[in-house]
C-alpha cells in the first residue's frame, strides 16, 4: 500500500450545514490507492498549534479528486474550516486498514448492510460508491442511519442518489424509526434475514458495541470502523491502542476497522 505525504491545494472547504464541512483536495496516489475506511492524517495549520495532525476518513473519490466530510468539534478541526481554497495543506495518506468489501463484490448474493450513527457516515459512503460500482453487489445495499433528530440526518440523498436503500432511525421519531440505529438494525434483520449478509458499521463506540452483539447473536460479520484519539496515526506511538483477542493493537495501523469478534470491549 502506498502511503503519500503530501502538500496538496485545497480545492474547496465549504459549509454543508451547521457544523459539518466539507474539503476536497487533489492526489493522484491518494485517489488512487485509498480504500473505504482508510483516513488521512491533516496537519490543519502551517504553525504549531496544533501540534498533531487531526485523522479523517476518505469520503469520496472522483478521478484525482478526494472529498471530506468533517464535523467541528474543536479547535483542530475548528482551525481546518477556516482554511481557503488555493492554500496548501500537509496531508499524508491513506492510511489504516478499511472494510475488506471484496467477498461481496464477488458473491453478488447477499445484502450488504451498512450501519451509521452521526459522522460514522463519512466513510462509508466511500464504501457505498464502491459497492455500487457497474457489476458490482450493490444492488442489494442497505444503508440503516442514526441520528437524534433529522435535522442531524448525514448523506441520506447522497447513499439514495448511489443506489442504496435507505432507512433512517432518529432518536426522537422526527423522522424514520423512533429509537436508536441498532433498534432498526434488529427489526431489519427480523424483516429480510440475514442468510450471506455482512455488516459495516462506523458509529460511536456504544452503538458499535451494540452492533457486535447483535451480529454474534445472529452469527453474522461485522466490521466495525473504530475512532480513537491518535497522535502519530502511524503505528509509531501507541497511543490508540485497543483491546483484541491477539492482544493490544493499533486503531491507526492494524483497524481502523475490526472485525466484531476479535474486539474485546
Ligand atoms: C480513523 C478516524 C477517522 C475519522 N474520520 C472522521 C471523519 O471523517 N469526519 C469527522 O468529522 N471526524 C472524523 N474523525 C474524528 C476526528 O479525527 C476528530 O473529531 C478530530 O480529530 C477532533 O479534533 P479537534 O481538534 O477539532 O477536537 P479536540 O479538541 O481534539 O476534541 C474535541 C472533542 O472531540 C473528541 N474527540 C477528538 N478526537 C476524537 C476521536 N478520534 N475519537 C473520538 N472522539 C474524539 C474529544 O474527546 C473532545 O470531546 C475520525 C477519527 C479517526 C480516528
Ligand atoms: S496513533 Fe500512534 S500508534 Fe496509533
Amino acid at each position: 500500500m502506498k502511503i503519500a505525504q503530501i502538500k496538496t491545494k485545497i480545492i474547496s472547504n465549504k459549509r454543508f450545514s451547521g457544523n459539518y464541512w466539507h474539503l476536497e483536495f487533489e492526489s493522484g496516489v491518494i485517489a488512487k490507492n485509498a480504500l473505504p475506511g482508510q483516513f488521512v492524517n491533516i496537519k490543519v495549520n502551517n504553525g504549531l498549534e496544533p501540534l498533531l495532525r487531526r485523522p479523517i476518513s476518505v469520503h469520496r473519490v472522483k478521478g484525482r479528486k478526494v472529498k471530506l466530510f468533517y464535523e467541528v468539534v474543536g479547535a483542530g478541526t475548528q482551525v481546518l474550516s477556516q482554511r481557503k481554497p488555493g492554500e496548501l495543506l500537509d496531508i499524508i495518506g491513506p492510511l489504516g486498514n478499511g472494510f475488506d468489501y471484496r467477498g461481496a463484490i464477488k458473491a453478488k448474493a447477499g445484502k450488504n448492510i451498512l450501519v451509521a450513527g452521526g459522522m460514522g457516515v463519512a466513510p462509508l459512503v466511500f464504501l457505498a460508491q464502491r459497492l455500487l460500482r457497474p457489476s458490482g453487489a450493490g444492488n442489494d445495499t442497505i444503508i440503516l442511519i442514526g441520528a437524534k433528530t433529522k435535522k442531524q440526518v448525514l448523506c441520506a440523498q447522497e447513499f439514495k442518489a448511489l443506489g442504496c436503500t435507505v432507512r433512517l432511525a432518529t432518536d426522537d421519531g422526527s423522522v424514520g424509526f423512533r429509537g436508536k440505529v441498532t433498534d432498526l438494525l434488529k427489526q431489519q434483520l427480523s424483516v429480510t434475514g440475514h442468510r450471506s449478509s455482512v455488516i459495516y458499521t462506523c458509529g460511536p463506540r456504544a452503538m458499535l458495541k451494540a452492533v457486535s452483539e447483535i451480529a454474534r447473536e445472529n452469527k453474522i460479520n461485522a466490521q466495525l470502523s473504530l475512532e480513537e484519539h491518535m497522535a502519530c496515526g502511524i503505528g509509531a506511538c501507541l497511543g490508540c491502542v485497543v483491546s483484541t483477542k491477539d492482544g493490544y493493537q493499533r486503531v491507526c495501523k492494524d483497524g481502523p476497522v475490526f472485525l466484531s469478534q476479535e474486539l474485546i470491549w
